[in-house]
């Protein structure tokens, strides 16, 4: 059996998930499904990312320690998680000892490696970002014009990471495909980055200022930089640095690290040049996605619960969430997410169109066909859409082309399900004069609709669920050529999108 691996970030403890995260999680939830339907042993890591200065910041905010912040936010991160339908394969916590061993025993390993050298710096730090920032990157006012924060000066010596001994390797893994970055656009940004020059970069602070982190093994007067902590859980959640490398071994490299483009340079330089530096093989893919705005605005505490994945659970179910999200634009891009829109988008795909075309098609085969499949062939061309759409996933899927596959998943609801209705339409099985070819048509109904609910299971797990069940196919295959059982029981299953 083949494996399939992919990852999402670990996320910020220092505020609530918000559908912004939701988003990158259902991308690789949907990916981490369709392979897994397919038959292969899918390994899919998510989790949290605890230390840091902003964490820290966050902390003393709210009136606790780091620790008792992250427990606590951790399990909102883990509800919300529940809510959306997430099936991960584990969660990790930087602040988990199996994620301090092994980070603790990566560093040492970079030192032995000559991998890092010790230099006096002077920077901008901007705590939102956990990153760096230089006098360009400001705005007229000063400002990081992410987090609107004013950066502090920061003079200390530091451990830096010997970039350039690794950058060109880098890159080259980086224009050969090895390490694909996709959409494919987002390459040419990273290499242009290549291009611009890029230095070596410090991988710790000073305890002093930033004691909510990972001490160096080799100079406890310094935290590791909690991008490099968290960059190493991608790792350490399979077991590395611990004695039993077995999950190691079977689940690295991975295929897709899903990511969205703001955290795309920590992913396309800092972390392969770390993978190069241990010794490791190198991810096969980044996947990177837009940042979107809701109703016009930044993503932020202050919008409340608009932007909760909850509050869309519950007005329009997980199924419903998951596709209303990942279809609001195409995917890749930015754009913004009118939180009304979503209801009319409800309405026409999944209620009107989907939900409906299911209802038509049982029903239908209850009345006339004593509730089960028909023995007669199904209309190979009227299915022939589908068909090249299952072919079109697998191809893409063949590739690890993850961004062509969302693609093919994310169109095939409106576009199939629409064909689908059209062609009962025309075929109007109900109508008396159409006794002769009836079983022909409903047979081809049932099979476009097992079929489209096959390629839309990654999407909408639980209503693929109902649907199979009623179609008595839970067993079957989610392939391209998996078809329903001669006079199986067909029921007709509860309305799947009532509308709200
Ligand atoms: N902790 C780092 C990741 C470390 S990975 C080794 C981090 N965390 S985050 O919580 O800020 O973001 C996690 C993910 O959510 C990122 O992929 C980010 O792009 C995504 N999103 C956060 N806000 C978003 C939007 N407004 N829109 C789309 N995705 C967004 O970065």
């Amino acid at each position: 059996m083949d494996r399939f691996t992919v990852t999402t970030p670990i996320f910020y403890v220092n505020a609530r998930p918000h559908i912004g995260h939701a988003y990158t999680m259902i991308v690789a939830d949907v990916l981490a499904r369709y392979h897994r339907n397919r038959g292969a042993d899918v390994w899919f890591l998510t989790g949290t990312d605890e230390h840091g200065q902003k964490v820290a910041e966050a902390a003393r905010e709210a009136g606790k320690s780091p620790q008792a912040l992250a427990d606590a936010v951790v399990k909102d991160f883990q509800a919300a998680w529940k809510g959306v339908g997430i099936g991960y394969s584990d969660f990790i916590r930087t602040t988990e000892s199996r994620h301090v061993d092994g980070v603790t025993q990566a560093l040492a390993r970079l030192h032995a490696a000559g991998a890092l050298y010790e230099k006096a710096y002077r920077g901008l730090y901007c705590p939102g970002c956990e990153a760096f920032v230089t006098e360009k990157d400001l705005d007229e006012h000063g400002l990081e014009p992410l987090h609107q924060k004013k950066p502090t000066v920061v003079e200390e010596t530091n451990w830096f990471f010997r970039f350039s001994a690794y950058a060109g390797e880098v890159k080259k893994r980086i224009e050969r495909g090895d390490l694909a970055i996709l959409p494919h656009e987002r390459r040419n940004e990273v290499l242009g980055l290549f291009a611009q020059g890029i230095g070596d970069f410090s991988l710790s602070r000073s305890r002093e200022r930033v004691p909510w982190g990972i001490p160096l093994p080799f100079d406890p007067s310094q935290t590791a930089y909690v991008w490099v902590d968290a960059l190493l859980n991608y790792i350490t959640a399979l077991g590395y640095g611990s004695g039993d490398l077995s999950a190691f071994k079977t689940y690295w490299p991975a295929d897709v690290q899903v990511i969205g483009q703001d955290i795309l340079k920590f992913h396309a330089i800092t972390w392969p040049a770390m993978l190069l530096a241990l010794d490791l093989p190198l991810p096969r893919s980044l996947l990177v996605h837009g940042f979107f705005t809701v109703n016009g605005k930044k993503i932020s505490k202050s919008l409340g619960n608009a932007v909760d994945p909850l509050e869309l659970v519950r007005q329009y179910g997980a199924d419903a969430t998951r596709y209303l999200l990942l279809t609001a634009f195409p995917f890749g891009q930015s754009g913004d997410i009118n939180i009304r829109a979503l209801k009319g988008k409800f309405r026409a795909d999944l209620a009107d169109t989907y939900g409906n075309l299911v209802a038509r098609v049982a029903t239908l085969v209850a009345e006339h066909c004593d509730g089960s499949v028909p023995t007669a062939d199904a209309d190979a061309a009227a299915l022939a859409p589908i068909a090249a759409a299952h072919a079109e996933a697998a191809k893409a899927a063949a590739e690890n082309r993850s961004d062509a596959l969302l693609a093919v998943l994310g169109r095939a609801l409106a576009s199939l399900g629409q064909h689908l209705n059209v062609t009962i339409d025309r075929a109007a099985p109900w109508k008396p004069e159409n006794a002769v070819n009836r079983e022909e048509v409903l047979r081809t109904m049932l099979e476009g609709v097992f079929r489209l609910t096959n390629l839309l299971a990654p999407l909408l797990p639980s209503t693929a669920g109902v649907v199979r069940g009623a179609f008595s196919a839970s067993g079957q295959p989610y392939g391209g050529d998996a078809r329903l059982a001669d006079g199986a029981r067909v029921a007709v299953p509860p309305i799947l999108f009532p509308k709200t």
